[in-house]
């Protein structure tokens, strides 16, 4: 299931006949007219969160199974609140006292849970390609979303930073972009690179040492700097990312606080980038690794936004692709019946 690059998990996969997205894999193969409808969704329903009672019924009768092999806090969270919101049925499987850990392979998992008459899966893994896997296998008209595969792909995660980004500049045209850090490990990082490119900035760097960066990374469509004096200049945007110790092998690194004295964003680096650059981080941060305090709590950072955005984002995703599911549900039921009516006439 390994992929060693964003291309070779391709999109076709998660659109209807029509073009309507019905799984939401990867940003790979979506055109800038569904993103922006991604993010237009999701701005109508960021006042959902703001109500009394934050709820809409776009979801109601639907079960939603949240399926997470590996750690996480926001993007969990956010997801439940999310599909709660929708008025969903919410089911959080919890693997560790699943039978996944007393030995049940995944696609059996999967066909316990089916059985449920469940709607939507969302799913993170390890394992890059294990959300199209599933979306492969899975029974016509339950949808797939994926919460993150290895190191391949975190759609929803790249799309609530485009939203923070878009509130904040007004538009993705003329933009310049860093992504500093573990590029090399990073899922968001693939992501936030095609969608960036997609939606039209003028300029993604990535910022990092050569041993923290793929192989022709310049064919996703960025420009590298390995020093952060260079990089900085000029930016609209600065992401960071985390370390990724869990995911390397071998020593890519001197030591953490090497690492931070070339590659750490502090204030006073800060000030290379432009007055009114904003400053944004998936998360979870590490303070003084990649980042220093000031900078994470400061003026500039939209850190925390980015967490907020991601409950319209992933409303957006999963209603969406419910429609997508209906549409291609109700034309197959439609075509059946014509069939029929046809085999009558005969
Ligand atoms: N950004 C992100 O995916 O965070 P979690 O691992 O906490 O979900």
């Amino acid at each position: 299931m390994q992929a060693s690059h964003d291309t070779s998990l391709t999109g076709s996969l998660q659109l209807t006949k029509t073009g309507r997205l019905k799984h939401f894999l990867t940003i790979t193969g979506l055109s800038k007219e569904l993103l922006t409808e991604i993010l237009d969704t999701a701005d109508s329903l960021i006042e959902v969160g703001e109500r009394n009672i934050k709820k809409v019924p776009l979801l109601r009768g639907k079960t939603v199974v949240n399926l997470f092999f590996e750690a996480s806090t926001r993007t969990r969270s956010t997801f439940e609140l999310a599909a709660k919101r929708l008025s969903a049925d919410v089911l959080n499987l919890n693997i560790n006292t699943s039978a996944t850990s007393k030995g049940e392979s995944l696609s059996d998992t999967l066909k316990n849970l089916e059985a449920m008459a469940s709607d939507m899966f969302v799913v993170r893994h390890a394992q890059s390609g294990a959300a199209h896997f599933i979306a492969e296998s899975v029974t016509p008209g339950v949808s797939i979303v994926n919460a993150g595969d290895g190191w391949h792909a975190h759609p929803t995660q790249a799309m609530l930073d485009m939203l923070t980004i878009r509130q904040n500049k007004g538009k993705f045209e003329g933009l310049r972009v860093a992504i500093i850090g573990d590029i090399l490990h990073s899922r968001v990082a693939r992501s936030q690179i095609r969608a960036l490119n997609t939606l039209g900035v003028k300029e993604v760097r990535v910022i990092a040492p050569n041993t923290l960066l793929p192989k022709h990374v310049e064919s996703l469509g960025v420009t590298v700097y390995n020093s952060m004096d260079e990089g900085l200049k000029d930016l609209d945007v600065i992401i960071m990312l985390r370390l990724q110790r869990e995911r390397m092998q071998g020593a890519l690194l001197p030591s953490e606080s090497e690492y931070y004295n070339l590659y750490g964003l502090t204030t006073e680096r800060l000030k290379m980038a432009k007055p009114d650059a904003i400053v944004m981080h998936p998360g979870p941060i590490n303070r003084g690794v990649e980042i220093e305090s000031e900078v994470a709590d400061g003026e500039q950072s939209v850190i925390l936004d980015q967490v907020t955005n991601g409950i319209a984002i992933r409303m957006a995703v999963m209603s969406m692709a419910m429609g997508g599911q209906m549409e291609e549900r109700q034309l197959k039921q439609k075509t059946h019946n014509e069939l029929s009516e046809s085999e009558e006439r005969l």
